[in-house]
């Protein structure tokens, strides 16, 4: 294993992500991990990862020094170069400009292996404020930008790596055959861990924790739970039961069609509750974003509860909580961006232990995990659909005229892009009720109704995300469907923002 101990950054799991891309299992930890904790795993390297904080800040985040004693390498990256610098005394500034964005680095002709028969010249991606500014004695430099700053360093001698740019993400030009030098040159991996590996390590560990005990499993529809409920079932059979909670804010057709298609395909019994009246009654008069995703969050749970009341009891939850919903839910290191209804939702005094068997996945990796498991197609590529489900697609208060508008032109959207053939080329599309009404012309009368926005983007893994360029004709046809067919709508809008700044959900 390969532990990437983890700063703050947000593309932090991305690291440990392409680590296992490249065949070697890699966890992302807590950056203050103790050295003895990694002492009992098979570790051949690890990775200080990016951080968000000036390692000048009090308090700023620091390693346990006797992770120098392991005896495996380190690469530091961002931050984790600069914390090198400072614990081997030297010199960082606080740069006088942030560097952020595409830079150019010549990487010197001597530089350490993990530039083994890299190109001298590379693009990569910088994101920082502080430089270190000369190297630690007893290290070299491996790289520097255009504008002179230190790029990469390294000690050999001792096994220390670090490079200022983010080598994960796909502006690195040669990122990923960087962290390939450093996973088998310096660490001598082997690169034989798939997601196999995955499926039998979370089996073994999930009857490991569960033991005898009879566990809930809440099926949304969607991809994530699905892997999740297939996983634990093929780890504890039928000591599982799968409820699915219709809460009134699905697509339309969407309650029936998870009762037809998953509870026959999983091969586990699916039991409907029917919630809409529960929560639609907790979100009357709620306009406020952040406060609809807490309040479903919590009527989810206490859907739970009911539900462990009457079938239980109950000692565990499974949710399948990935990695993208953990990190934009703020960790004790990164930023809150939204409480995603699985995470920071969660009311506090949950009664049940929660399983979390993809909790270190993105989603694309979560698809493959599903085909590996034997789900059927048509499932396991569906786009991704948010737990709080049409209520952050109705902005401001969620009511049923409402739902019914998103619902309705929702399917219409749908039904034309599958019409064009694109519903693998766009990874998710919808609509978004908007709460702005304009004036319009239908029929010689003047209308004045609802403008509803459509959003469509291409991602990897829902953690950047860019507008789809969806062909201006789909665009007039839904357009044209929706003002027509949709009572209340007379004006369509296309959401051309990316992630960032944008965030995919308007909510
Ligand atoms: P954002 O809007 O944060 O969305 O850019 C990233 C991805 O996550 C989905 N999403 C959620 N999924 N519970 C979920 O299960 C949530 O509370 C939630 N909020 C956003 C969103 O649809 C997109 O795919």
């Amino acid at each position: 294993v390969v532990a990437v101990l983890d700063f703050g950054g947000q593309y932090n799991q991305l690291i440990a992500r392409r680590i296992r891309e490249l065949g070697v299992y890699s966890e992302l930890l807590p950056y203050n991990t103790a050295a003895d904790e990694l002492r009992k795993k098979p570790l051949k390297g690890v990775v200080f990862s990016g951080g968000p904080k000036s390692v000048f800040a009090e308090g700023a985040p620091t390693v346990d020094p006797a992770i120098f004693d392991l005896g495996v390498p380190i690469l530091g990256i961002c931050y984790g170069m600069q914390l090198i610098a400072k614990l081997f005394h030297a010199e960082v500034a606080r740069g006088a400009v942030r560097e952020y964005g595409r830079a150019h680095i010549d990487v010197a002709e001597d530089a350490s292996p993990v530039f083994h028969q890299l190109p001298l010249r590379q693009q990569v991606w910088m994101s920082h404020s502080d430089v270190v500014t000369r190297v630690p004695s007893g290290f070299r430099l491996d790289a520097k930008t255009d504008s002179g700053a230190i790029a990469a360093m390294s000690a050999p001698e001792r096994s220390l790596y670090a490079v200022q740019y983010h080598p994960e993400v796909h502006h690195s030009e040669y990122g990923t055959e960087m962290l390939r030098n450093f996973l088998f040159e310096i660490c001598a991996c082997h690169g034989d861990w798939t997601m196999d590996n995955l499926i039998e390590e979370s089996i073994v560990h999930i009857r490991d924790q569960v033991g005898d005990k009879r566990v809930l499993v809440a099926l949304s529809g969607g991809v994530d739970s699905s892997v999740a409920a297939a996983l634990v079932h093929r780890a504890i059979g039928n000591q599982l039961t799968a409820v699915f909670v219709d809460h009134g804010l699905l697509r339309k057709g969407e309650s029936e069609r998870v009762m037809s298609t998953l509870g026959g395909q999983l091969g586990i019994d699916v039991v409907r509750v029917d919630a809409r009246d529960r929560f639609l009654g907790k979100l009357a008069g709620v306009e406020d974003p952040e406060r609809k995703r807490k309040i479903i969050g919590e009527e989810f749970i206490r859907v739970f509860e009911a539900e462990s009341e009457r079938l239980g009891p109950f000692d565990f939850l499974v949710q399948g909580t990935l990695y993208t919903d953990i990190v934009e839910s703020g960790t004790h290191t990164a930023a809150t961006i939204k409480s995603h209804h699985n995470v920071g939702g969660l009311p506090e005094d949950v009664q049940f232990q929660i399983i979390e068997p993809l909790k270190e996945l993105f989603k694309d990796e979560v698809r493959r995990l599903g085909e590996q498991l034997g789900l059927p197609s048509e499932l396991v590529w569906r786009q991704p659909f948010p737990g709080p489900g049409l209520a952050i697609r109705v902005i401001g208060e969620v009511t049923e005229d409402k739902l019914a508008i998103v619902r309705d032109s929702d399917a219409i959207l749908r039904e034309e892009v599958a019409n064009a053939g694109l519903t693998r080329e766009i990874w998710q599309y919808f609509t978004v009720l908007t709460s702005n009404r304009t004036v319009g012309v239908m029929g010689d009368e003047r209308t004045y109704a609802h403008t509803l926005a459509i959003r469509a983007v291409v991602s990897q893994e829902g953690m950047t995300a860019d507008f789809a360029r969806v062909p201006w004709d789909v665009l007039a046809r839904i357009s044209t469907r929706i003002v027509n067919e949709v009572p209340g709508v007379n004006r369509v809008v296309y959401d051309i923002t990316s992630k960032p700044p944008a965030t995919i959900e308007w909510e």
